[in-house]
């Protein structure tokens, strides 16, 4: 038995694997490759003897190489020069970087190694990410947590694009800690405190939590409807950055769907996986995520967040299905299903953001079970009426890998929710289960006047098993780096946009 001594800090390099035909030998990243000339080409020889190079996100563990670096982790890292693939929609080596940093990181974890330096393969943004994505896990509420991991970066250059991947991934991580939380434990008003607290060091920032009797001056008729089958009282969030050149500049406008819990409502949702109703709210946790993320990086512009947050419950003073409603454009509603609960919360919030002469308005809403049928977790389901909208937000999906695919608005769907006895719209289509996800978006098309808005159904990819490599089972937090990388995009662009 050989037993080596750890010392706190422990490096560990990805090796660059080169899987193109032909071209059988493994290659290292620049950083492995220093590493081995400081072995004296001996991270080389012990590779070679351990068999065939690498697959791509496989390990190696090596300790005792040297004694800065007691255990050293190799990964495969896939095709060389991988860069964006066309038919996937992302850049594939960032993809690749990502996993097999997390996977890297986790072996640590797992040797209980708490400090962590890591190769940054040529792209530190992406390997920052894989680090903090995939070692984070939501321990909260358990007496025996995982130790503590902290990565680091190896090596001096790159440590501002290091930085970044840092925050894109605290910024994702911070709405599945929202997402992941028991709904006794994240309510409409903590759910608020939460983001206030997580903002409260930004003097550009102003928090509004909106009490029920708010809500009510402000005639939002279809969000008190749902909140009021709930003894937990609804909270109107409203967050206001203001980190453009001028305060009066036009906002981005992001509307998050915040439902704490959703039970279905006297339209009870079967008992089975009811408990994943706890991330319902997480349309209000990314893009409340994703303002938190863009004030730490100081992004120049402003941007305001509305989150309806609420709980869906059935109880003696619950919507029934067949009752009406109205809404703050005075639209009136029937409401044949409470699940559909979602859509009512937004109708009354995008109508309110139109109050804000916004640049655009964004919707996040884990909205129809029709979505995941559709996509699955693959992306995330975008209605827009804006190809420039689009354009942003699927260039910024390629980067993130946090993938969108763009899905229809035709008045084809609207007539299937204006078509209704009692009211001028049905919360549901009145073909009941066909084109789910479009006839929700084209019911959410009749609260809305701005020329340049889009609604991400995000309920496919609300939670992960192991599509993602880089994410472990539980709630993904997807796609908050999409919307912080459009973010960032947005305040590069000019602003005469429209
Ligand atoms: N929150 C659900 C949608 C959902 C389902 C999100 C699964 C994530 C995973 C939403 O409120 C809902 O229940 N929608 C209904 C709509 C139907 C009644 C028209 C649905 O999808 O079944
Ligand atoms: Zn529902
Ligand atoms: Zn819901």
């Amino acid at each position: 038995v050989c037993l080596l001594p750890f010392r706190w800090v422990s490096k560990f390099h990805v090796v660059y694997i080169n899987v193109e035909k032909d071209e059988g030998a493994a290659q290292l990243t620049s950083a492995g490759d220093a590493f081995d000339r400081l072995v004296s080409g001996k991270l080389r020889q012990l590779l070679s003897i351990c068999g065939p190079p690498l697959k791509k996100g496989k390990t190696h563990i090596f300790h005792g190489l040297h004694q800065d670096f007691p255990s050293v982790v190799v990964v495969g890292l896939g095709k060389k020069n991988a860069g964006v693939n066309e038919q996937e929609n992302w850049n594939e080596g960032k993809e690749n970087i990502r996993a097999a940093v997390a996977v890297g990181c986790r072996q640590i974890q797992d040797l209980e190694i708490p400090c962590v330096e890591v190769d940054p393969c040529g792209d530190a943004q992406a390997a920052a990410e894989g680090a903090v994505l995939g070692l984070h896990e939501y321990n909260e509420l358990k007496q025996k947590k995982k130790p503590v991991v902290t990565p680091q970066l190896h090596g001096s250059a790159e440590s501002e694009a290091w930085q970044k991947g840092v925050i894109y991934a605290e910024g994702q991580n911070l709405a599945r800690y929202l997402m992941e939380a028991p709904a006794n434990y994240i309510t409409p008003i903590k759910f608020a405190e939460h983001i206030e607290q997580k903002l409260r060091s930004f003097s550009n920032v102003k928090v509004h939590i909106r009490p029920e009797s708010w809500i009510a001056t402000q005639q939002m008729g279809a969000f008190l409807s749902v909140a009021k089958g709930s003894a937990e009282p609804p909270i109107f969030l409203e967050i206001h950055y203001l980190g453009g050149a001028n305060t009066n500049d036009s906002p981005l406008v992001f509307v998050g769907k915040g439902v704490t819990f959703d039970s279905g409502g006297i339209s009870l949702k079967p008992s089975s996986g009811m408990d994943a109703m706890r991330a319902d709210m997480g349309g209000a946790a990314t893009v409340c995520s994703a303002i938190v993320t863009a004030a730490a990086l100081n992004l120049p512009l402003n941007i305001i967040g509305l989150a309806p947050l609420c709980e869906n419950m059935p109880s003696g003073k619950a919507n029934k299905p067949g009752d009406v409603v109205r809404a703050r454009n005075g639209k009136t509603i029937q409401v044949d299903n409470t699940d559909a609960e979602g859509r009512l919360l937004l109708a009354d919030a995008l109508c309110y953001a139109h109050n804000f002469n916004a640049r655009a308005i964004v919707n996040a809403a884990t909205l129809t079970g029709a979505m995941d049928v559709a996509l699955g977790s693959a992306a995330t389901g975008v209605f827009t009426n804006s190809s420039w909208l689009w354009t942003h937000l699927y260039e910024a999906s390629v980067l993130t890998g946090d993938r969108v695919w763009r899905m229809p608005l035709f008045e084809h769907y609207t007539k299937q929710v204006t078509e209704c006895p009692l009211a001028d719209l049905s919360n549901i289509g009145k073909y009941s289960r066909a084109g789910g996800a479009c006839t929700a978006a084209a019911f959410l098309k009749e609260f809305v006047t701005a020329s340049h808005w889009a609604h991400l159904d995000i309920a496919g990819v609300m939670s992960n098993k192991d599509e993602v490599p880089y994410l472990r089972k539980g709630m993904a937090g997807r796609p908050t780096r999409t919307l912080v990388e459009f973010v960032a995009r947005l305040s590069q662009d000019s602003h005469n946009t429209k």
